[in-house]
């Protein structure tokens, strides 16, 4: 497939780590150094769906077509109010899209699996124009009581629309089945059965093994995947990183003997936004014309599961 349009949307809200430490035993000073993050948009009063609209319909914009061209909505979310009906349902009913849509939930890689499903159909000829809309709240997942996660995350929404073409050049996934290093919890209702007992836990997070876990993941999935398509290293362009931690990107970029330009990031003012992160640096790079005809990107991205993948796509 080709990427025919991008979009993304964010919160107004803007948190600095200033008005973090006004409230946490926090500071700027620990911050920064540790992951890049400046400050981050967080939703208030909006509704988590709009940000995925709005995001739809600049991806749509761009790509010139319209919603009844779309033949497949996929959505990559991870938390929402809703627990049915899917958030792709509930995006799809407000721009008036009527094909399939399915919801996936595979955290912060969540858009490489989307491209890899999306671009799966298209292969076998079930589909040839394709919305995929990431859109996260990861900030309603943590305690604010706790300074080692609340600090690390933004909300907000990443859009692509994919068409005809052959310019997506390889994607490679891969888990490492383990659910105590990001996990949150929730009790679903009572029944008259029940007897187990159960508990609601926001996020909890073994930071340093996620991180270890980040690097080695991101580096040997790129390696991996360049190796296979026959691709070297100096024939990519920019690396599309997940926007988790400034030192998780600078450790990849060390490990693959990259340079600075080639590794764009907002994390400085985003945080992590989960799935959405990757969508919303492509479309705020590709709006302020970063990229040119022929560029090659490599997406990689890691994170709960835990999961991560690596896409390799030409411009
Ligand atoms: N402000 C001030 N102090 C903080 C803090 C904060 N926001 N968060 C944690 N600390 C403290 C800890 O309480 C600890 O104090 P102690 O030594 O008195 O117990 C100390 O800092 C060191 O904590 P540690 O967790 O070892 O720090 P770290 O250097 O590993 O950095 C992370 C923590 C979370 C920034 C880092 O582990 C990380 O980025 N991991 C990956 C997280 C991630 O990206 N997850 C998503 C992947 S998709």
């Amino acid at each position: 497939m080709k990427i025919l349009g991008t979009g993304s949307a964010i919160p107004t809200k803007v948190v600095t780590n200033q008005m973090l430490s006004e409230f946490l035993d926090t500071s700027e000073e620990w911050i920064v150094p540790r992951t890049g993050i400046h400050s981050r948009h967080v939703i208030s009063s909006e509704n988590l769906e709009d940000f995925g609209v709005k995001a739809a319909l600049n991806a749509l914009e761009m790509s010139g077509l319209g919603v009844e061209d779309i033949d497949y909505f996929i959505c990559s979310n991870v938390v929402n109010e809703y627990v049915t009906p899917s958030m792709s349902c509930i995006i799809a009913s407000k721009i008036g899209l009527t094909c399939p849509c399915v919801d996936i939930n595979c955290a912060c890689p969540g858009f490489i699996y989307a491209l890899d499903i999306a671009e799966s159909r298209y292969l076998a000829g079930k589909s040839k124009n394709i919305l995929i809309v990431c859109v996260e709240e990861p900030t309603r997942m943590c305690s604010w009581e706790d300074r080692s996660t609340c600090v690390l995350f933004g909300d907000g929404a990443g859009a692509v629309v994919l068409g005809e073409g052959d310019n997506i050049k390889g994607i490679e996934l891969h888990s490492q089945p383990d659910p105590n290093k990001i996990w949150e919890t929730r009790t679903l209702e009572p029944t008259p059965y029940i007897t187990k007992e159960e508990h609601s836990t926001p996020m909890q997070m073994r930071g340093r093994e996620v991180f270890k876990f980040a690097v080695n993941a991101s580096t040997r999935d790129v390696e991996s995947l360049l190796s296979t398509i026959g691709m070297k290293k100096e024939e990519v362009g920019y690396y599309m990183v997940h926007q988790a931690n400034k030192r998780i990107i600078d450790a990849i970029k060390q490990y693959l003997g990259e340079s600075d330009e080639k590794f764009p990031t907002n994390i400085e003012d985003h945080g992590n936004s989960s799935s959405a992160s990757c969508p919303i640096l492509l479309d705020e790079c590709n709006r302020r014309g970063l990229f040119k005809k022929g560029d090659i990107l490599v997406f990689s991205a890691f994170g709960a599961g835990l999961l991560s993948g690596v896409a390799v796509l030409e411009w």
